[in-house]
């Protein structure tokens, strides 16, 4: 298939002569097309000798052959490796200084970007903006690794290694080829598929006017199932939050954690995925008082109003991804994620609390999201890690935008579907 490399200007541009190796290995008609910046690091000639194809470089060579409009129309793919922030900046806000983005707004076929920069400059507000933005328009953004950069400092900002960027080319290749209209799917790996994804904080009412509840936003459900239904899945979000819902979603509105129990097994039985990112309280109060409880209820033995504070007792409510693992059994379908948030504390890290969850919990992959106060929560970037059952390896995501991670997320589902 016809695939567009474009090489922004990094350090990582080397990684990419891989990266292309992969790709005309694999049997694609591969076009380079560098910015002017890498070439600084990667000559014309490797790009020309590595694809065995003309390298266009320049919107203002080969006038007659309109490079700047026909590379991107032909296209099966784009990918975008590195992605520098400047690169993500253009792109974001449809600029078409060069041959590069002038691809980038021509092509209708699916977009892979990988960002690769300084950690300073991947967290900086601005691109975290860009990200989101190219996210939100169907851009597959993978995120940076964390690691080694270019000098002796570490961080997230490293591109992916080449196989991993490859593996992801390839799916996208491969949904535009199940396509029936191919140019028209921003991405479609997630195509015939059923997902049921629970967002938000549950919220346990304790009279008509108050309850227990917790500081989930809803922000990263939301996310995963607008990410899904982006990617071609039919979706069911069954949400506690308030946010609109995403296009192309169904919306199951709920309360309490019994009535998220409840929507989400029935909706369960059929689905081919179920991620479980509402933050479901534990417990409820044990009795509904059905009128609002008073400041001073009652009055005493002694005939005096009784101004103590009420005890509110709580009872558990059921475990609902306990319950969708037991219900599937040995099967293999559905696919079950959980989420985990955790602070760490004196027993352990984020990370140790996060393995021993996962293996009491029986899913397939656990999200671990870092909390506390003004940490993930109501914000839109998160930083998480994603365990797999029975594998000791970690993907490291963050902080990224909610949409770039709810892409991460579905990537680490795709791969065991
Ligand atoms: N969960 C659930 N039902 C509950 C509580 C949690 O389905 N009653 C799910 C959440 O949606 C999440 C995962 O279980 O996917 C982990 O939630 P978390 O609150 O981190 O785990 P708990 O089992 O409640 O453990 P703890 O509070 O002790 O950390």
């Amino acid at each position: 298939m016809r695939v567009v490399l474009g090489v922004a200007g990094g350090i990582a541009a080397y990684k990419a002569c891989t990266l292309l190796r992969l790709l005309t290995e694999g049997g694609h008609d591969v076009t380079v097309v560098p910015t002017a910046s890498a070439l600084h690091f990667v000559g014309e000639a490797t790009w020309s000798a590595l694809s065995g194809k003309k390298v266009h470089t320049d919107v203002w060579s080969d006038i007659t052959e309109v490079p700047h409009v026909r590379i991107g129309q032909q296209a099966d793919l784009v990918v975008v490796a590195p992605a520098t922030a400047d690169l993500l900046a253009r792109a974001a806000t449809g600029q078409a200084d060069d041959l590069l983005t002038t691809v980038l707004l021509t092509a209708r076929c699916p977009v892979v970007m990988a960002p690769a920069m300084h950690t300073e400059m991947w967290d900086h507000p601005a691109t975290q903006a860009n990200v989101a933005t190219l996210s939100e328009r169907g851009v597959h953004v993978v995120p940076p690794a964390s690691g080694r950069l270019t000098g002796s400092d570490t961080g997230p900002g490293r591109l992916p290694e080449p196989e991993e960027l490859y593996a992801v080319c390839e799916r996208e290749l491969a949904s535009v080829a199940g396509s029936a209209t191919p140019r028209q799917a921003p991405r479609g790996d997630l195509t015939g598929r059923r997902v049921v994804v629970s967002a938000g904080g549950t919220r346990e009412p304790l009279d008509p006017v108050r309850f227990l509840g917790n500081r989930s936003s809803g922000k990263q459900g939301h996310a995963l199932a607008e990410a899904a239904a982006r990617r071609g899945a039919s979706v069911v979000l069954v949400s506690s939050s308030s946010l609109p819902a995403p296009a192309g979603v169904e919306v199951v509105p709920v309360e309490t954690a019994l009535e998220l129990g409840d929507a989400v097994t029935a909706a369960a039985r059929d689905a081919d995925v179920v991620v479980m990112a509402a933050a479901v309280a534990d417990f409820r109060p044990a009795v509904y008082a059905g009128h609002k409880i008073k400041k001073s209820h009652g009055t005493g033995p002694d005939g005096a109003e009784d101004d103590s504070a009420p005890v509110v007792e709580l009872v558990r409510n059921p475990d609902v991804l306990a319950g969708l693992v037991a219900a599937r059994g040995d099967a293999r379908s559905p696919v079950i994620v959980g989420f985990a948030a955790e602070t760490g504390d004196e027993s352990g890290s984020v990370l140790d609390h996060g393995r021993a969850k996962l293996a009491r919990k029986g899913c397939d992959l656990l999200v671990v999201n870092e909390v506390g106060t003004g940490v993930t929560f109501g914000q839109d970037s998160s930083t998480v890690h994603i365990l797999r059952r029975g594998s000791s390896g970690v993907t490291d995501v963050g902080p990224a935008p909610k949409s770039v991670v709810a892409d991460a997320v579905w990537d680490a589902v795709i791969a065991l579907l």
